[in-house]
């Protein structure tokens, strides 16, 4: 048994709310790792219109890695929602043009880059995940987060702004996970160990690696 087909789009028999969402999502902007699922309560195609404000020429990325969950609701906001905010007005006069263009002139809208999701990520309902944040491995990002900073991996964020609830494990334990990349085996050593992976036995995970 090698479980579930990675470049299947819907891996549930009969139920396509939930999917495998590299074989869903079409915008090059969007790379998504194997295993990475998407549910949606009423269509997964919704995915894309929850990147909000990505434009094309602006050309910023949502990089998620592997077996990542992400709930219905889950929203990423975008570098092409930014306004000016350092200066005295915050209004876009410039997209109206009309003479209006020259407020921008030698100035750019602010960006702060791509968003990078780890790899066994799990995303909670009406989460938000600002521009430019990077969410460790491991990390959990509880129901309604907003998240405006990165996340260390193995930690667990909730609120808004979102703020560290804890710690998934000690120290030692999430180094160990970190250099294991269990994300990164094969899949029949991801299936002879799936005992071990959803368990929280040190010693058994110590063993296989
Ligand atoms: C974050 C979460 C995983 C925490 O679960 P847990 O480990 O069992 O933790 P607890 O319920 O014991 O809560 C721990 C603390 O986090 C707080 N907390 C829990 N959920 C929270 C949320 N959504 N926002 C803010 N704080 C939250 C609790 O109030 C508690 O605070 P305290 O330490 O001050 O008492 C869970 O609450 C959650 O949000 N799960 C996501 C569910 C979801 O959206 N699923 C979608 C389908 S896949």
């Amino acid at each position: 048994m090698t479980g579930p087909d990675k470049n299947t789009p819907f891996p549930l028999n009969g139920y396509n709310n939930l999917c495998f969402l590299k074989n869903i999502v079409t915008n090059p902007n969007i790379i998504v790792g194997n295993y990475t699922y998407y549910d949606d309560f009423d269509d997964v195609y919704n995915f894309e219109k929850n990147v909000k404000y990505h434009f094309d020429f602006i050309g910023d990325k949502l990089i998620i890695g592997k077996f990542c969950q992400i709930a219905s609701g889950a929203k990423f906001i975008m570098n092409g929602g930014n306004h000016l905010t350092e200066s005295f007005s915050a209004f876009p006069f410039a997209i109206f043009g009309n003479g209006w263009q020259k407020a921008m002139d030698g100035k750019t809208y602010p960006t702060k880059g791509n968003t990078i999701i780890g790899n066994d990520v799990w995303i909670g309902h009406n989460a938000t995940i600002m521009p430019g944040v990077t969410i460790g491995d491991g990390a959990i990002i509880a129901t309604n987060a907003t998240v405006t900073k990165d996340v260390a991996p193995y930690t667990i964020v909730g609120g808004n702004p979102a703020k560290e609830v804890k710690k998934r494990f000690s120290n030692e334990v999430i180094e160990l996970l970190l250099q294991v990349e269990w994300w990164n085996w094969d899949v029949a050593k991801i299936t002879k160990n799936l005992h071990t992976l959803t368990s929280a036995n040190f010693d058994e995970l110590k063993k296989i690696v």
